[in-house]
């Protein structure tokens, strides 16, 4: 299916996230053919520049890898469609400018009418965007089918359940819940997007998928990446919580423990997930204490490079309490899985990067056989590699040839590398592509989101208390805390070595 002709608006267009993820990501959907040929892409920004200076900026956002083969041919093709608009996101002169330019490139592009804006701003601006492209006549009634227009909005949607709450109140001054795509780029993830696949596509899993055969699950989220460039000063106002645990690792979550949605329409999914999300526990600041390990790194080395500790990063204050660790054990109020543990953690300067989910079924009721395995036996257990060695595997006992009785550990492991040919598109390309179809299914839902701050806002209030336990320390380069093992052992289990 190919999108209708469409206008992009990118605010934020000077900003990392557009260098680094979205104009590639735009490139790549033009090269693919999947950009419709009536389009623009109209960058908003304060800069001084003109569409030639834009273009040039742009082209450098294209890897030099890329910029074989047929690049020469393409790009250009590819800039023309590239334009600048000047102004900042206070000025309603330079919305009604705007108007303006969109107007004629419906006239000169054939665009329309169709609007996509993505906000790739800090969070402080959505409000006052939405706002004046409200006043400036931008957005239509959502009722539309033709033309349309969708707001993109980035992650940190809010920094709490209250402020979530308001965004999304203010935003629906101005727009149907229908025009708004809160991205959460591992959705777009074609791993991630596979989890339902593994689940539903295919009979033998579902029926082991409960507490009656599932012991634990695990789910990892390892960075090796400290605070590069200036992320500091923003990462200090949300560490792993916020910037991880609200947004991707809960998504995560609704993915591998949802019931079977009705079918794979937007609402459906999302149904489904939001029953997970509602099914997180309601803790008290005990109960915080008891469940959740918050940590930082202190310096360090990884792969045999000296690194600072996170007080030490620039943009951080040097009294800070965030935690760029967390490790939590939860247990989800449902039929299927009460009783069952999850244990998330993810953390920056650990010593890979690594995300992956691990289902680690029940040992069997009676052991009639040896098992060789230096203490380290895993059991059964089934891992989605989300990235990187994208794939699968699942580990078994098997005998030891020639021996009577003695089994030893073994995996069957599959990899979308040796499966399928050509590598995956990246997490944006897809994400852009639904919003210009309009599919929502990968975005979240405002009761998503609710759902998913109530259960950290209740870990942010209880370590805002002046007796909570302060961030205990790890070395870079190391696994975590001690006390993030212990949290698993709890409950006889031990974190994956990964
Ligand atoms: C972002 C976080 O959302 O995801 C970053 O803000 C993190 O802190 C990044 O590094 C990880 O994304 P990926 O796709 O590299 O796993």
């Amino acid at each position: 299916q190919a999108p209708q002709p469409c206008a992009i608006v990118l605010f934020g267009a000077t900003g990392d996230l557009a260098h680094r993820k979205l104009v590639p990501a735009l490139y790549h959907l033009y090269h693919r053919g999947n950009l419709p040929t009536e389009c623009a892409v109209v960058c908003f920004g304060r800069r001084d520049w003109t569409d030639e200076d834009l273009r040039r900026e742009y082209e450098k956002s294209v890897t030099e890898e890329e910029k074989g083969g047929d690049f020469k041919q393409v790009w250009p093709q590819f800039a023309s469609r590239l334009i600048f608009a000047p102004g900042t996101f206070d000025e309603p002169e330079a919305f009604q400018n705007l108007k303006a330019k969109l107007d004629e490139l419906d006239r000169t592009h054939g665009t329309r009418g169709n609007r996509v804006f993505y906000l790739a701003v800090a969070p402080e601006f959505f409000r006052p965007i939405v706002d004046q492209l409200g006043k400036a006549g931008l957005v239509y009634p959502w009722q539309q089918d033709e033309p349309w227009s969708r707001v993109v909005i980035e992650k940190p949607f809010g920094h709490d359940l209250e402020s979530a709450r308001a965004l999304s109140r203010d935003a629906s001054r101005v727009l149907d819940e229908s025009q708004i795509y809160r991205i959460d780029h591992y959705l777009g993830k074609e791993t991630v997007q596979n989890i339902l696949a593994f689940r539903f596509g295919n009979s033998i899993f579902e029926p082991i998928w409960d507490r009656r055969h599932v012991a634990s699950v695990q789910i990892t989220v390892a960075e090796e990446v400290g605070m590069p460039g200036n992320r500091g000063s923003y990462y200090d106002s949300a560490g792993a919580i916020r910037d991880m645990v609200q947004n991707h690792m809960l998504q995560l979550l609704c993915l591998v423990a949802m019931e079977p949605p009705v079918d794979l329409s937007a609402d459906a999914v999302r149904n489904e997930k939001v029953k997970v999300l509602q099914a997180l526990p309601r803790w008290n600041p005990a109960d915080v204490y008891e469940n959740v390990v918050r940590a930082r790194y202190a310096a360090g080395s990884i792969e045999g490079e000296d690194v600072p500790g996170y007080l030490q990063e620039k943009g951080v204050a040097p009294d800070s309490t965030t935690a760029p660790y967390v490790a939590i054990r939860l247990t989800l109020n449902t039929w299927r899985w009460a009783g069952v543990p999850f244990f998330l953690r993810t953390g920056k300067r650990l010593p890979k990067r690594a995300t992956e989910i691990a289902i680690q079924f029940h040992r069997p009721p009676t052991r009639l056989f040896d098992v060789e395995h230096d203490g380290q036996s895993v059991g059964n257990q089934l891992v989605l590699r989300i990235q990187p060695n994208e794939g699968a595997s699942l580990t078994f006992e098997a005998k030891i040839p020639g021996s009577r009785r003695r089994l030893q550990e073994v995996r069957m492991d599959f990899r979308y590398g040796t499966a399928f040919a050509a590598p995956p598109p990246e997490a944006y390309e897809r994400l852009l592509l639904d919003v210009m179809l309009g599919d929502p299914t990968l975005f979240t839902r405002t009761d998503e989101v609710e759902n998913a701050w109530r259960f950290i806002t209740s870990i942010l209030d209880a370590w805002d208390k002046p007796d909570a336990p302060p961030p205990v320390e790890y070395p870079a380069g190391t696994w975590g805390p001690a006390d993030a093992d212990a949290l698993v052992g709890r409950d006889g289990a031990r974190w994956r070595r990964l």
